[in-house]
């Protein structure tokens, strides 16, 4: 029996409730101190002066750092930094080097002290002298001076540009629409920490709330000036990151504060600092343009939007998915990026596509009302197989099956094209639906897998779980690759020293590091054949290694199966404590980043980048169904369910997979209704500062929710056949739930989060 795909329970799910499982900010060490750090309080300007007098004679004060007495850094050079792997620093801004300030909440100094609340104290009588100059915190003030971005990430970001207009001007049928969506903060569970102990002069470890070891280990080295393999991550539970858990400055702040003490050192960022220091999503002001031909074929999509930056070239690029989805043989996609003196955005699940599928669906759900076309029926009719940029065939692509799946499952025929047909005593009742995709990633990754002579097997590869369930799902593969049970696995993931893996971001680990996983157990299982044909006290003496099949901790020849060997057996007659494997993978999609195969020396070369990247496109695809009530009296929208149908390939784990389109469609109810940060007009810091205002959805705002999955192998992707998971679960939720907002009451929301007066705007 195969424990791929089976509902298992988290392997570590114990650790966690018992408080075994460390986090970050509870590698407490002896002899600790602790960082504060102290924050701008103006937009944009100059520190004239910093008096920390009264500050350093507070009690237990060990040292106070500002850019006057901070240990310098090495400078930024983008094409060194690509060189070492260390581009992805969150915002372009090594710590305390300057007296620039460029945002609100800025890290420009910190106190060190004995213990936490002493620094604490501390930092607030840091007194701070600036020069202001004027700020630019408004976006929309700011787009008549915005850029218009050559490049995205790689990729053109500027895509047909001006061609759309004349074909929209001649065509008979069309929409054209702004949405808008605010500024979203991931805020994990976990807030980010860093504990930074040194070992002399020149060795480091981070102990730190990452998405990527290995990536928050080579910017580490970098800015430090250290030797990569002198700096050591470990990571061994994150809870959550969305994208925000990439290297941002606390992290070389606190590695700065441990030098100059000669200390360890500790910062755990509050939940305020969460909303100025480690990224969120930039608002947008999307327009949407479509037209079709008189028989609702789509004959151009225009997509552009207007959005921002700081400190870095990342925007949010919400016209992805106006790339990837429907049959328009013209689709243009542009960008306006402005920038702010706010803090600095970065990817934020979905980055893209959340926004995005907002903009995209909620406008084909405007034009299949103008053409009184059922929503499904439009966009069937607009379906492609292809991408429609580059012509390729998707790798596996079963959206059709997701639209019918999920109507049927959503009772999608109960509906009206009409608005306003539906109530429930004071509510009025509206459904609505949304297509949802999301790339399908896939880096290089190398996975150790390591048997003893007790038959315990030890699997470990430098990537993360970020609460997604990797430990899990990584013991079942190698459950079934070696023929073992899961309990005999143990799952080693969170630290830089282990073979290296991507990080945990574009929703490329299982997809990465998995055909890894099965390659060194392909070379452990040859390994041990290899003993056992070469050993005359074996069963399988003499055997051919092409007849040797396996499985429950054995060896046996495949026409024969009496001839077997266990595992333990052979291992005992060869005097080996342990048998060790290691394999390297390659991408086949190129969407994801790439790392070096370090700490692994496969034995073979690994498999030439898979050919099919250049034939195949890879995504993910799905439908999302949301009902909603509402109260026209006080313009309240409630989810009362919701039906996700997701085709993203092979299902590694029913549980855990689940739980992934859970947590998206959740996120995305509150993308939809209540996420939002405002910042005051005037000074441009977040007013919005905490969870008490800033809303995400309560156990009472979340609905039933049916996750359904096609559950297909992508036979393309890798031999697995596994897409990621982690992130298009928020895709077209908040589309689902404007446009059954539309179908109930008549009235179209374009600007998110749908709260109560956004209904009487319009
Ligand atoms: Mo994700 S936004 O790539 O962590």
């Amino acid at each position: 029996m195969s424990e791929t795909g089976k509902p298992i329970s988290r392997i570590d799910g114990s650790m966690k409730v018992s408080g075994k499982a460390l986090y970050s900010a509870e590698f407490n060490q002896p002899n600790m101190a602790y960082v504060f750090p102290v924050r701008a309080t103006i937009a944009k300007g100059k520190i004239a002066a910093i008096d920390d007098t009264v500050a350093k004679k507070e009690p237990g004060v060990l040292a106070v750092i500002s850019h006057l007495n901070a240990q310098k850094l090495k400078p930024m050079d983008m094409q060194a930094q690509m060189k070492a792997g260390a581009a992805f620093l969150g915002e372009n801004l090594p710590p305390l080097q300057s007296n620039v300030v460029h945002y609100p909440g800025q890290f420009i100094a910190m106190v060190v002290a004995e213990t936490y609340e002493q620094a604490r104290t501390a930092a607030y009588k840091v007194k701070v002298r600036y020069t202001k100059e004027k700020a630019a915190v408004d976006l929309k003030a700011e787009i008549p001076n915005s850029k218009r971005p050559k490049m995205f990430m790689g990729e053109e970001a500027q895509v047909n540009e001006g061609k759309a207009a004349p074909l929209l001007a001649a065509s008979a049928q069309k929409v054209d629409h702004k949405y808008s969506t605010p500024v979203e903060h991931h805020h994990p569970m976990e807030p980010h920490a860093t504990v930074a102990v040194w070992d002399g002069k020149d060795r480091l470890t981070l102990y730190d709330a990452t998405q990527g070891v290995g990536l928050t280990g080579a910017i580490a080295a970098y800015f430090l000036d250290l030797k990569p393999e002198n700096v050591r991550v470990v990571a061994p539970f994150v809870g959550g990151g969305f994208g925000s858990k990439g290297l941002w400055l606390h992290t070389l702040i606190v590695a700065m504060a441990a030098k100059a003490v000669g200390r360890p050192a500790k910062l755990a960022l509050t939940r305020q600092m969460m909303q100025t220091n480690v990224g969120h999503r930039a608002a947008t002001v999307q327009r949407v343009a479509l037209a079709t031909d008189t028989n609702g074929k789509l004959s151009v999509m225009r997509h552009h939007t207007d959005t921002y930056n700081n400190l870095t070239q990342f925007f949010e690029p919400s016209g992805k998915q106006s790339l990837v989805l429907y049959k328009a043989p013209l689709r243009e996609v542009t960008y306006n990026v402005a920038q702010l003196n706010r803090s600095t955005p970065t990817f934020m699940r979905a980055p893209g596509e959340s926004p995005g599928t907002f903009a995209l669906e909620s406008a084909m759900d405007e034009m299949a009302f103008k053409m009184k076309i059922d929503p499904i029926e439009f966009r069937i009719r607009n379906h492609t197989t292809k991408d429609p940029m580059q012509g390729h065939d998707f790798s596996s692509e079963y959206l059709l099956d997701c639209y019918r799946i999920g109507a049927e499952r959503f009772g999608w025929s109960a509906r009206s094209i009409e608005p306003r047909q539906k109530r429930q005593g004071r509510y009025l009742v509206g459904y609505g639906m949304a297509t949802a995709t999301y790339p399908g990633g896939r880096s290089a990754a190398s996975v150790k897998v390591v048997m003893d002579a007790k038959g315990k097997v030890t699997v470990s590869t430098a990537s993360i779980d970020i609460g997604t369930g990797t430990y899990t799902v990584l013991a079942q593969t190698v459950a079934d690759a070696l023929g073992i049970p899961v309990d005999t696995i143990e799952v080693r993931i969170g630290d830089s020293s282990l073979p290296a893996a991507p990080l945990a971001g574009g929703s490329q680990t299982t997809a990465s590091i998995h055909p890894a996983a099965v390659e060194a157990c392909v070379l452990l299982r040859r390994d041990l054949a290899a003993l056992a044909i070469a050993d005359p006290d074996s069963r399988l003496s003499g055997q051919r290694l092409e007849e040797i099949d396996f499985a429950k901790g054995k060896l046996f020849v495949k026409s024969d199966d009496k001839k077997n060997d266990s595992y333990l057996n052979i291992l005992s007659r060869s005097k080996r404590t342990e048998l060790e494997a290691c394999a390297t993978t390659l991408p086949v999609s190129g969407a994801g980043l790439t790392v070096p195969s370090a700490l692994c020396t496969p034995r073979e070369t690994p498999a030439e980048q898979n050919s099919d990247i250049k034939q195949y496109a890879f995504h993910s695809f799905g439908a999302q169904f949301a009902e909603v009530w509402v109260d026209e009296d006080f313009g309240t929208i409630r989810v009362k369910r919701f039906t996700s149908v997701q085709d993203v390939g092979r299902i590694m784990n029913e549980k855990t997979a689940r739980s992934q389109v859970i947590g998206g469609v959740i996120m995305g109810i509150g993308a939809a209704l209540m996420e939002a940060t405002d910042y005051d007009q005037r000074w441009g810091n977040p007013v919005t500062r905490t969870l008490a205002d800033y809303h995400v959805p309560v156990h009472l705002d979340v609905p039933p929710i049916d996750v359904h999955f096609i559950g297909k192998n992508d036979p393309h992707i890798s031999p697995i056949g596994a897409r990621g998971i982690g992130e298009i679960g928020i895709t077209g939720v908040s589309a689902a739930i404007a446009n059954a907002v539309f179908n109930a009451t008549g009235k179209r929301l374009r600007d998110l989060p749908l709260t109560p007066e956004k209904f009487y705007e319009v």
